[in-house]
């Protein structure tokens, strides 16, 4: 199938970024769709092949009309938390949406859609609105295949890279608590997999036909506890903190008090998603000869270069302060 051209829903994030990096290497021309072009059009216009366009995504009509042309779609939209507690956000966000995209899809005619899901996300069995709506998502996704469009989904475990919200998530609290740091669903395990995998994973699959109607895992090479993991940035930055595995009932509650936090640092839900382990059963890497990238080999590097830029911060506001007094 001849892929020059791609629609993108969710790619200003994390995730996308770099995907938007390595397809744009191929050359391929992105039209990338935001809520918010202002918020994110520093990050991304400078890409040779970029056009980003601010669209309601929700509106069926406008993913048609900015879609057309477009040989494959890409579904990268995903959130963690929701402003009410019922699912509806996510539900939303996640099944909605998709619906809406696969309808466009279907519409104009497109043939190929890359969708971006998660390990455990499950319609039935997921522990979370999280992971049962991102289930749901996917299988709506895969029913599109008996329609003629050919779709591949990806099931990451935790993403990690220079901006990610997982490990520089944990730096930051680290530094914020004093002394002792209480970590819920301490003994979940996780295989952390590099951005840049996850990107490689997509490029090679985008014209792939063995990976239609495919749902990949992606791991990285190694498994480790939350509390290694929290441990390990703890390290990176260079603090001493006492981690306290908080056992399930303590998690829980401190969850529902994290609930009524301004912008839910954790949550009921994000609780009941991380209570189960996160890990491969099957890595899809391996399926296109990709080695996964280890933590050790990066985070070290990213943690302590934000820990650098934080302290110059800090001494620049301190002179400052120093010479308006
Ligand atoms: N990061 C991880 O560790 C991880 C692990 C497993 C799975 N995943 C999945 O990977 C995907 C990308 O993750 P990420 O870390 O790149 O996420 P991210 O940085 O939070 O980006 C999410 C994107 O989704 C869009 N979005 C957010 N809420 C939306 C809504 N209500 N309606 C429409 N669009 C919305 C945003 O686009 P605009 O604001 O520009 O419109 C943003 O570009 C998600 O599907 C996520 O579930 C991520």
């Amino acid at each position: 199938m001849l892929i020059n051209k791609i629609g993108i829903v969710g790619g200003t994030g994390f995730v996308g970024r770099t995907l938007a990096n390595r397809l744009t290497q191929e050359g391929i021309e992105l039209r990338i769709l935001t809520r918010n072009r202002e918020r994110h059009k520093d990050n991304l216009i400078l890409l040779p092949t970029v056009e980003l366009i601010q669209a309601d995504v929700h509106d069926v009509d406008q993913l048609e009309k900015y879609f057309s042309g477009c040989d494959a779609v890409i579904n990268l939209v995903g959130i963690l938390n929701e402003s009410g507690r019922d699912g509806s956000g996510f539900r939303h966000a996640h099944v909605e949406l998709t619906r809406k995209i696969i309808g466009a899809c279907q519409h104009i005619h497109i043939k190929r859609l890359l969708h971006m899901s998660a390990l455990n996300a499950d319609a039935k069995l997921g522990t979370s609105h999280y992971l049962k709506t991102k289930g749901e998502a996917e299988d709506l996704a895969h029913q599109a295949g008996a329609q003629g469009i050919k779709v591949t989904s990806f099931r990451p475990s935790v993403i990690f890279g220079r901006e990610d919200s997982f490990f520089n998530r944990f730096a930051e609290l680290l530094k914020l608590t004093p002394l002792f740091f209480p970590l819920a669903c301490a003994r979940t395990r996780f295989a952390p997999v590099f951005v840049g995998d996850v990107a490689e994973v997509f490029m090679q699959t985008l014209r792939d036909p063995e990976s239609y109607g495919h749902r990949y895992e992606l791991c990285g090479p190694k498994t480790y506890t939350l509390e290694e993991l929290v441990r390990y940035t703890a390290e990176c930055i260079d603090i001493k903190r006492r981690i306290i595995p908080l056992n399930d009932i303590l998690s829980r509650i401190q969850a529902t008090m994290f609930d009524f936090v301004p912008g839910k640092p954790f949550s009921t839900d994000n609780f009941l998603s991380a209570r189960v382990d996160s890990v491969c059963k099957r890595n899809g890497l391996h399926d296109f000869g990709i080695t996964p990238v280890a933590i050790e080999t990066m985070v070290p590097q990213y943690l302590a270069r934000r820990s650098q830029r934080a302290r110059y911060n800090q001494f620049r506001s301190h002179i400052h302060r120093n010479h308006t007094a």
